[in-house]
């Protein structure tokens, strides 16, 4: 690299948090069965499919988007029954919105707490904005250990506070009233991170007029949308209108809101691929507990957890026979020799079963 002044390099000019930072790593997938990232595996029905295109046809993409996204947030609202009285902020992806809460409240010395292992995004960002990071130690099975929760809060006084429910990579769903007990005992906000709702028996969004410190997060990634990046922050308009100014005006592009805001019309569409999803589970986990020598956790996700000897073989070797899931082993203590699959379709998920089998007999 040339330039006028050799000094001027990243290792010299940049923080050495970030220097030190590793990037997000996405493998390669191409010809892969595809269960490593939460995707949903359906596509839609071609009447849909058709009728996007037309509009995406006819989209003024030469235009700017509307930076409130109105007719979008009046469609999220129906789709998810927000409370009167509660609005939406929306993000490009549900990251970009943990981002602006942290980007919101990193004072020198401010704290974000979440639980480990859990959604790694959350100290990743905490670092970017600067702040300081603690991570509670999840208790038996996953669950939270509220007395170590409460006294780390009390210690650290965190600003914000994420809870992934269910979390990832565990996909358990924490315990409704420990939850509750953590909102009360927080000093700062706490956000409920609901990727995975579309998937779980239990939401806090009812719960949202309840806690004027709790703001709930959601993401249609998982829903059949990740590749419009969309998410959004629920809450009182006493938070959202701050963050609203921290937002950047056009961070939810034109095909997006117009995409998002027709599959949210046809939300049933969506939820009943959801529901196929969660009969997926359930028969990939009952034929995950069959197999000798693995153990899956329970999950109200669309991914399920489990462990097994030389996990870093096993991943190796369902990628030699064509299947992507992903290695958590090294990655935390608590999951040594776990990995996590997404439930994709039927045929990927027999084809997963196989090669999973034979792989496990290979190394035996
Ligand atoms: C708990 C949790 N929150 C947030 C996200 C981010 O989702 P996105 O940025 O696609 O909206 C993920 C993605 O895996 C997640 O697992």
């Amino acid at each position: 690299m040339s330039s006028a002044n050799p000094a001027v390099a990243p290792e010299n000019l940049f923080r050495p948090e970030v220097l030190e930072l590793h990037a997000y790593h996405v493998p390669p997938a191409s010809g892969m069965i595809k269960l490593d990232a939460m995707e949903n595996p359906h596509l839609l029905p071609q009447s849909l499919r058709d009728e996007i295109a037309r509009m995406v046809a006819n989209a003024e993409i030469n235009r700017y988007p509307d930076a409130g996204a109105h007719r979008l947030k009046a469609e999220i609202r129906k789709a998810v029954k927000l409370p009167a009285g509660m609005e939406v902020l929306l993000g490009n992806g549900s990251d970009e919105i943990i981002q602006l809460l942290a980007m919101a409240v990193a004072k020198p010395g401010a704290v974000l707490l979440s639980v480990e292992p859990s959604f790694v995004m959350y100290k990743m960002i905490a670092t970017f904005v600067g702040m300081g990071y603690v991570g509670v130690p999840l208790g038996k099975d996953f669950a939270l250990d509220l007395n170590v929760m409460l006294d780390t809060i009390k210690r650290e006084r965190p600003a914000l506070v994420f809870l992934a429910y269910p979390n990832n990579p565990t996909g358990n769903l924490f315990d409704t009233s420990s939850v509750e007990r953590i909102i009360e005992a927080a000093p700062g906000l706490v956000v409920v991170d609901e990727a995975y709702y579309a998937f779980a028996s239990d939401s806090f969004i009812p719960h949202l007029a309840r806690y004027a410190n709790l703001l709930v997060m959601r993401t249609f990634s998982k829903l059949g949308m990740a590749g419009l990046r969309l998410g959004f922050l629920a809450g009182s308009v006493a938070w959202l209108s701050q963050l609203e100014k921290l937002r950047l005006p056009y961070n939810v592009g034109v095909l997006t809101q117009l995409v998002a805001a027709k599959l949210l019309e046809h939300h049933d569409v969506l939820l009943t691929q959801a529901e196929n999803i969660k009969r997926e589970r359930t028969e990939l986990s009952g034929a995950l507990a069959v197999i000798r020598g693995v153990h899956a956790y329970p999950s109200e996700a669309n991914f399920i957890l489990f462990r097994v000897a030389k996990a870093t073989q096993v991943f190796e070797g369902l990628k030699q026979r064509g299947i992507l899931i992903k290695n958590l082993n090294g990655g935390h203590p608590a999951l040594a020799d776990c990995l996590r699959v997404t439930v994709g379709t039927q045929h990927e998920n027999g084809q997963f079963l196989i090669a999973l089998q034979d792989t496990i007999n290979q190394l035996a």
